[in-house]
């Protein structure tokens, strides 16, 4: 019997609307994937581009950043700030050969359950077509003077 791969998506999102969302869409009973892996942030201002890096080099097939809609945020600015983190991580990361469809980004409120059920499928749909990420993983260390001295044996 083979195991069927699934992807292991990585999502931040923000406490104050998509956590609700994905809170309400369990309680509505809404069905989506369970390939994702939430971890809740006060903002979404709040996301490192070393958290989403963080993220991939330990496995991660696809990542998804959600946060409130524009005007929205409890913060006032942080989803601004977000967006631009994001579009420039995105940007680099293409450039360095990281599929563009690893890496998402959404607004969704907390009163929007069937939108977050329906990004949730888009965004696993997107990473599943994709395949496993191996680009970013990070490598065992490799250590240049036990491995000349493991040569000269
Ligand atoms: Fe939700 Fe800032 S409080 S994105």
């Amino acid at each position: 019997m083979t195991v069927e791969w699934q992807p292991k998506i990585v999502a931040f999102f923000c406490n104050w609307c998509t956590y609700g969302a994905a809170d309400l869409a369990g309680v509505s009973r809404l069905q989506y994937p369970p390939n994702i892996r939430v971890i809740r942030v006060p903002c979404s201002g709040r996301i490192s581009p070393k958290f989403i890096l963080a993220a991939l080099r330990n496995g991660a097939d696809g990542i998804w950043v959600s946060g409130c809609h524009p005007g929205d945020c409890h913060y006032i600015e942080g989803n601004y700030y977000a967006r631009r983190k994001f579009t420039l991580l995105k940007n680099l990361l293409e450039y360095t050969g990281l599929e563009p469809g690893r890496l998402h980004f959404s607004w969704i409120s907390s009163a929007e359950s069937t939108k977050f059920a329906a990004t949730a499928q888009k965004v696993t749909d997107a990473v599943l077509a994709l395949g496993p990420a191996t680009r970013m993983i990070k490598k065992p260390f490799l250590d240049p003077i036990g491995s000349m001295a493991e040569s000269s044996r």
